[in-house]
């Protein structure tokens, strides 16, 4: 985290998205910010308040992919929820608290899969020693045995417990069959909070599945080969070896002082939204719950209670019907950094196609590859269908990056039905066959209502 400066950050994002330099600036602020706070000692620390965001911009220019590539990178506690789904109608919607026991359970799975991996090769050691009692149980000693016979027998003993140890090192045993003890699955308790979702319903699940709920064993033997037996008991021994305080106390750390909430949609809880009356009770009614989350405040989740205060918030929404000035002044105060993503032009369209790590055109490749054909594309056949997916954008709606899907899957369709066949081993996409193929979709208004 460290050497992870707003420059670096804003290095990292470039990989993967083009352009909208001035959001990245932003967030990259902010999330060093995260870090530089840490390093203050004193009263300081909790007077210093997250920089949250609210990214505004046309759909599809990449404001939920810039979050989702900041919380990677910043290996922090990160939730996507969309504003919308707690103003849901008919019900009074998932409620608000919610995110914040999600953030917190998310915090707990890493944090226990990276403990669980610290202790697992030491678990291994205690696994092989249990699996080998199992093949080769110790002796029950017999009786009015001499001194000396004691001592034969267990000289032979260890030097076969050794043996053992050596085939199972090796692998040999690995089709053996052995009984082990598995704990039962416990049936799911549901505990019923006011208003509350299945997320709880989840942890518990959750729990039941890592095994590590002390206390009441419900046991039962279980025919395995060894090698299954093997990673099970490994597994059932670095759950036990992690503790469940040590988990918590981790997560907790984290949620409260890297945890980043990324709230989509927001402009969907503004009251103005869409005229309609009772709608609008519930959306203002969202924002004031969210109010004080993002304030700050105690949250209890099942892993204890949960301050706010700290959490970064990242809101992102189109504002086309409505702009941030629209939502309650309490809640536009705690966002006090506003980014205007823009629309995307031709060239970043062109870019965006090649660029990115992730990029479409590197999809393709890996998806055609695997039907063993070497798929390329000319300069210009890029240039022609980030052309194509402009004129798009602009003939109809501008759903902005989003379009080089559908363009590209109309583009290839043909060979992605066709594929595999011995015939084809290769394609290149050149600029002829770009036109051919999509010049006369755009052409036709109808067609490209229902194909692009
Ligand atoms: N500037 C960009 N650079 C690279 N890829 C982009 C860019 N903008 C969008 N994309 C790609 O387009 C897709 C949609 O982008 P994203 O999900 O970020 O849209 P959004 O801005 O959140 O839109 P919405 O308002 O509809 O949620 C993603 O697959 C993303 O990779
Ligand atoms: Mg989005």
């Amino acid at each position: 985290m460290k050497d992870l400066t707003p420059r670096k950050i804003v290095e990292e994002l470039d990989k993967y998205i083009i352009g909208q330099d001035k959001a990245k600036h932003a967030v990259a602020i902010a999330l060093r910010n995260r870090w530089r706070r840490q390093q203050v000692k004193g009263e300081l620390l909790e007077e210093i308040m997250p920089n949250n965001i609210i990214l505004i911009g046309p759909t599809g220019v990449g404001k939920t992919e810039i979050s989702r590539r900041l919380s990677n990178l910043a290996n922090a506690p990160f939730i996507k929820v969309e504003a919308s789904k707690f103003t849901e109608v008919g019900y009074v919607g998932r409620d608000v608290e919610s995110m914040i026991r999600e953030l917190m359970s998310i915090a707990i799975n890493d944090v226990r899969a990276e403990m669980m991996k610290e202790v697992q090769e030491q678990a291994e050691v205690r696994a092989r020693e249990k699996l080998i009692d199992l093949l080769y149980p110790p002796q029950p000693s017999i009786p009015n045995e001499s001194e000396e016979d004691i001592q034969k027998r267990m000289e032979r003993h260890n030097r076969v417990r050794q043996k053992m140890e050596k085939l199972l090192n090796d692998g040999e045993l690995n089709d053996r069959e052995v009984e082990i003890l598995m704990d039962n699955p416990k049936p799911p308790h549901i505990e019923i909070f006011p208003q509350n979702g299945f997320e709880n319903l989840d942890l518990q699940l959750g729990e039941i599945m890592a095994g590590i709920i002390p206390g009441r064993r419900d046991q039962r033997k279980k025919r395995t080969k060894v090698r299954d037996a093997l990673r099970q008991l490994t597994e059932i021994e670095s759950s036990q070896m992690v503790s469940r305080e040590k988990v918590n106390a981790e997560a907790k750390r984290r949620v409260e002082n890297d945890g980043i909430i990324f709230i989509d949609e927001i402009d969907k809880i503004v009251a103005n939204y869409e005229r309609s009356s009772g709608a609008d009770v519930s959306r203002s009614g969202v924002q004031r719950d969210l109010l004080p989350i993002v304030e700050g405040s105690n949250v209890p989740t099942k892993f204890g209670i949960i301050n706010t205060s700290h959490i970064l918030f990242i809101a992102a929404g189109a504002f086309s019907k409505s702009k941030p000035s629209d939502l309650i002044p309490e809640l536009q105060g705690r966002f006090p950094i506003r980014e205007e993503l823009n629309s995307l032009s031709q060239e970043d369209l062109k870019k965006i196609l090649v660029y990115p790590r992730n990029s479409l055109t590197k999809q393709y490749i890996a998806l055609f590859a695997s039907e063993g054909v070497e798929l390329k594309f000319t300069e210009s056949a890029v240039e022609g269908i980030a052309s194509f997916a402009a004129r798009a954008n602009e003939k109809m709606e501008d759903i902005g990056a989003r379009r080089l899907h559908t363009i590209m899957n109309a583009l290839l369709d043909d060979y992605l039905f066709n594929m595999p066949d011995p015939r084809i081993t290769r394609l290149t996409v050149t600029k002829t066959m770009v036109s051919s193929k999509l010049a006369r979709i755009i052409e036709d208004e109808d067609l490209s209502k229902y194909i692009l």
